[in-house]
């Protein structure tokens, strides 16, 4: 069983007004539990409209959302549930720090769902672990850390609610390559501690190769692709047409298979690069 469905799902802002906008339309989709989805489309293809919905931020104009079977809105009462199940980080979620201390901060979600105060410790220095704070950085006011550290310690509050599904909008926005590095791995070990299905909306082609096992391309509203990573770049070109670039070591294989090269379509990584490279080189090809 899929542990999230999106049936026909449509979502219109400003509904019945002449200012309507269909941010998506007709979304059918299925993903299987302990995937790492990349999310990736232009700005306004409607990538955070469509996550809203996976823990009831939003609900569909038309159409049915199910979690892990249920359709979250079939009994009302029961979204709250489903915000701890679907953990949601929003774009640029330092904003959102507010508490005395940076463990407070982290203690906000699991504090929400009634656990006890151990409970709530354990979760909170799990989190820090998770996404390498140091504990004397907890007892800190949030808005003394560094922006990188702001950012962690905001996901960390997603994550010390343990969510089944972990969903980042655009979690490596503005951040240098070292911050960007960090924030991909404190999503690995998550994944990797709790098993958790992962979905990350990204600009970055390289970060989706590193990490993702799917990638889910938005264009205008709709899915125009949800496959594996390789599947996805092999269609390089048609990406390129709705204005998404693919990883540099995909367009280099694709112009020396144009060359006469025999290689794969599909080649995203630099290690997959050098494996299908060197038996060539060494072959003499030139
Ligand atoms: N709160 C809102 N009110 C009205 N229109 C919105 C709102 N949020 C997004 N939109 C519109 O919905 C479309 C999809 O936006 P969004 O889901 O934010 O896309 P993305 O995250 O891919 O940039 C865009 O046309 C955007 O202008
Ligand atoms: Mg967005």
């Amino acid at each position: 069983m899929s542990i999230i469905r999106l049936e026909n799902v449509t979502h219109n802002y400003g509904d019945g007004t002449p200012l309507c906008v269909s941010a998506i339309k007709d979304i059918n989709i299925e993903i299987e539990s302990g995937e790492l989805v990349g999310i990736i489309g232009h700005t306004g293809s409607g990538k955070s409209t469509l996550i809203q919905h996976l823990n009831g931020l939003l609900s569909p104009t038309k159409g049915r959302v199910f979690i892990e079977g249920e359709d979250i809105w079939q009994n009302k009462k029961n979204i709250k549930n489903v915000r701890f199940k679907v953990g949601l980080c929003f774009q640029y979620p330092e904003y959102q720090l507010f508490e005395e201390t940076v463990f407070k901060d982290i203690a906000f979600g699991p504090k929400n769902m009634n656990l006890s105060e151990d409970e709530i410790k354990l979760r909170v220095l799990e989190a820090a672990d998770f996404v390498g704070l140091s504990r004397d950085l907890l007892e800190k006011s949030p808005f003394d850390l560094s922006g990188g550290e702001k950012r962690r310690a905001a996901i960390a509050g997603v994550m010390a609610m343990k969510p089944k599904i972990l969903v980042l909008d655009e979690p490596t926005a503005g951040l240098d390559p070292r911050g960007k590095e960090s924030i991909l791995n404190m999503i690995l070990r998550y994944k990797k501690a709790t098993g958790a299905t992962v979905l990350l909306v990204t600009h970055n082609m390289e970060d989706v190769a590193r990490i993702a096992t799917k990638i889910l391309v938005m264009n205008r509203a709709q899915v125009l692709m949800y496959d594996t990573v390789k599947n996805v770049f092999a269609h390089s070109e048609e990406l390129e047409k709705i204005g998404l670039a693919v990883p540099q070591i995909t367009r280099i294989c694709r112009e020396l298979k144009k060359r006469g090269l025999a290689l794969d379509e599909s080649i995203y990584t630099v290690d997959e690069a050098c494996a299908a490279l060197l038996p060539l080189l060494q072959k003499g090809v030139r």
